[in-house]
């Protein structure tokens, strides 16, 4: 459509007309200018689809600084358990250990659930991460038929290459938790160059592993829709009903590993996940030790 005709169309200037096709192009539509013919859409991009996400009462956001800073917000002003957010971008992603989480437009699922468990105490909260890693695994696994494995306690992988994290958070007294917030960050339909240089070697994506385009829509509530089954459970029962489907898919039981925490750094072999979901690795002199948190290679 030439220039000319979609001002006339818009009752705007070819001015105004060229600095929205700007725009788009920044929102992702491939959009092809030819001097004295007009402009060609090329590609839409891929976008969540915001009408049936906020249907079903899910909070979406174009772009956000961070979901677990949206949901913190929300959760201190009191929202109820189970309220989620997801957004096309992340500005400020948040990661692990104080780092940076790539979160492009359009391309991944970035998305923080709140909950306010009313039986689980602070010390039994830690396993949320493990719940959350072995649901999306399991999902994966039989839903999509990926070979997905889970290096404790909340690293996603696929082919030993990490697709998806989860970051969770906590507020509370020993005796009582105020609410906790659970992050997913999964990279879906990301291509091998959509990665910066110091990601390309470690991180993948879902397409790149699987070879097609996923329909983020419908992978995020088949996701999430497990998400609340489980967190059902966990919250009545804890972290018990989940380890044999933990066990299942970790990525290094029976290897050597170093494990690094606060606190120093072990390197043993990873023999189980004990009955609270902690890592029990086998040092040097063969005593078991009890990993709480940590990182492992
Ligand atoms: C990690 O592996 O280090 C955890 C990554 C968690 C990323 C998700 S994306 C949605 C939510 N918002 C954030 O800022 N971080 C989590």
């Amino acid at each position: 459509m030439s220039g000319n005709a979609i001002s006339k169309e818009l009752g705007i200037s070819r001015a105004a007309v060229w600095k929205q096709i700007c725009n788009l192009r920044r929102e992702g539509y491939r959009i092809n200018a030819r001097p004295n013919c007009g402009y060609r859409l090329e590609e839409e991009p891929d976008r969540l689809n915001k009408d049936l996400l906020e249907e079903r009462g899910i909070m979406y956001y174009r772009e956000v600084d961070s979901t677990n800073l949206v949901v913190r917000r929300l959760a201190e002003e009191g929202c109820p358990s189970y309220t989620t957010v997801i957004a096309e971008e992340q500005l400020q992603g948040r990661g692990r250990l104080g780092r940076d989480w790539f979160s492009p437009a359009c391309s991944g699922l970035w998305f923080s659930v709140v909950l306010r468990p009313e039986k689980i105490t602070l010390a039994n909260a830690a396993p949320v991460t493990l719940v959350t890693a072995a649901t999306l695994a399991n999902n994966l696994k039989n839903k999509q038929g990926l070979a997905v494995k889970i290096k404790w306690p909340n690293d996603l992988l696929i082919n030993a290459k990490k697709f998806g994290g989860i970051l969770s958070e906590v507020k509370g007294e020993p005796d009582r938790i105020e609410y906790l917030i659970i992050g997913v960050g999964l990279n879906v339909n990301q291509q091998a160059d959509d990665f910066p240089a110091d990601l390309k070697k470690q991180a993948t994506s879902l397409l790149l592993e699987s070879g097609r385009a996923f329909d983020r829509t419908s992978l995020f509530f088949s996701l999430w829709e497990n998400l609340c089954r489980a967190y059902d459970l966990f919250m009545e029962e804890g972290f018990t009903p989940f380890r044999e489907s933990l066990l299942s898919c970790q990525a290094f039981l029976g290897r050597e590993v170093k494990v690094t925490w606060s606190g120093g750094t072990l390197v043993g072999l990873a023999v189980d996940l004990d009955r609270d979901g902690s890592l029990l690795v086998k040092d040097k002199k063969g005593a078991v030790q009890r990993i709480y948190y940590g990182e492992i290679e």
